[in-house]
């Protein structure tokens, strides 16, 4: 099952109307949802970094949903990434935490949209004003996707709006976010397989942490490599130390071909797969590997491995 995180930034929610219904309402739109109130859980900035970043690694789909303020987020929301994607986390060389969740802005702008053009009173395109977040995104290799907003989002009594309308527009907006994740969830398992299959060998590529691997492993995985056989979690690590005392990371692992055929309530996975490393002798490695696995897409819609099949050709 894809797993969201909305992070709410809004230092002033007990005024909103707009970002407030959309961060109540969303629980009772999708399943698998996570709400954290930045603001309420850091009054005074101070941010737990650890719990933000295990909070992101849990996650699929981090949505940003904040009030557009001096066009860009409020303070919060930018203290939040800078203690937060930190170094060796969001980038740099061990940097990889976050490669291949996706990145959804969602804001609510006060002006209207007539304001936001060059002949405008704001002179520029909301994507113009987002371009620093899209960097980010890319910095840490996440999948950036077209910022969701809405204008004429304040309501000021009397003066600006009603309430109806801004609530109405508020839900409008979260109708969007909502297609959005279901996009995601109606993936065909083909679509799925293949996504993980990438996101596998970019994590052999880093020589990521056993953990990342070994959770999608069934625990009694049968696991055949040129090296030998192995069984289950405890045999991946037993693999995997010896490999990651021969080459170094920052290899490459280049998927030349891949098929997938369902196998009654499995798939089968055949993959050609070419190996581009350094051995700390120094030697280049380069390898050619047929490999065979058979996976399942778990009732949690998460690919888990049950049989890897490695054949150096
Ligand atoms: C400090 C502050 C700065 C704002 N800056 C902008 C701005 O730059 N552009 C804009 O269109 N609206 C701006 N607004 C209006 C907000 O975008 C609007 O109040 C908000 O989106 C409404 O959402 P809420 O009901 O959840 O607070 C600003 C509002 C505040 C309080």
């Amino acid at each position: 099952m894809m797993k969201t995180l909305m992070i709410l930034a809004h230092p002033r929610l007990e005024k909103s109307v707009a970002n407030k219904r959309i961060a109540d309402e969303i629980k009772n739109k999708i399943d698998d949802v996570e709400v954290r109130d930045i603001f309420s859980l850091y009054p005074d900035y101070k941010i737990d970094v650890e719990a933000e970043q295990q909070a992101l690694i849990n996650a699929d789909t981090i949505i940003f949903q904040y009030p557009f303020w001096w066009y860009n987020m409020p303070a919060i929301l930018k203290a939040w990434f800078d203690e937060v994607f930190d170094f060796n986390f969001a980038y740099g060389p061990e940097g990889n935490k976050l490669k291949g969740k996706n990145f959804q802005l969602s804001f609510t702008v006060g002006g209207p949209a007539e304001a936001y053009t060059p002949t405008g009173y704001n002179h520029f395109r909301i994507e113009e004003l987002t371009k620093p977040m899209e960097q980010t995104a890319y910095m840490a290799q996440m999948n950036f996707l077209k910022p969701i907003y809405e204008h004429g989002m304040v309501y000021v009594p009397n003066v600006y709006n009603t309430q109806e309308a801004v609530e109405a527009r508020a839900d409008q907006q979260l109708e969007r976010i909502i297609s959005v994740i279901d996009g995601f969830k109606n993936e065909t398992p083909e679509v799925q397989i293949t996504a993980f299959v990438k996101d596998w060998f970019a994590h052999f590529d880093q020589l990521a942490e056993d953990g990342y691997f070994t959770h999608s492993l069934d625990k009694d995985a049968q696991l055949v490599f040129p090296e030998g056989e192995f069984i289950g979690h405890q045999g991946f690590s037993e693999w995997y130390s010896a490999i990651k005392k021969e080459i170094k990371p920052d290899n490459q692992h280049i998927i030349e071909s891949i098929s997938i055929t369902p196998n009654n309530e499995y798939f089968n996975v055949d993959l050609a797969v070419k190996l581009k490393a350094e051995k700390y002798s120094g030697e280049a490695l380069q390898l050619n590997v047929k490999e065979k696995w058979k996976v399942e897409i778990t009732k949690e819609g998460n690919v888990k491995i049950h049989t890897y099949k490695v054949k150096a050709v």
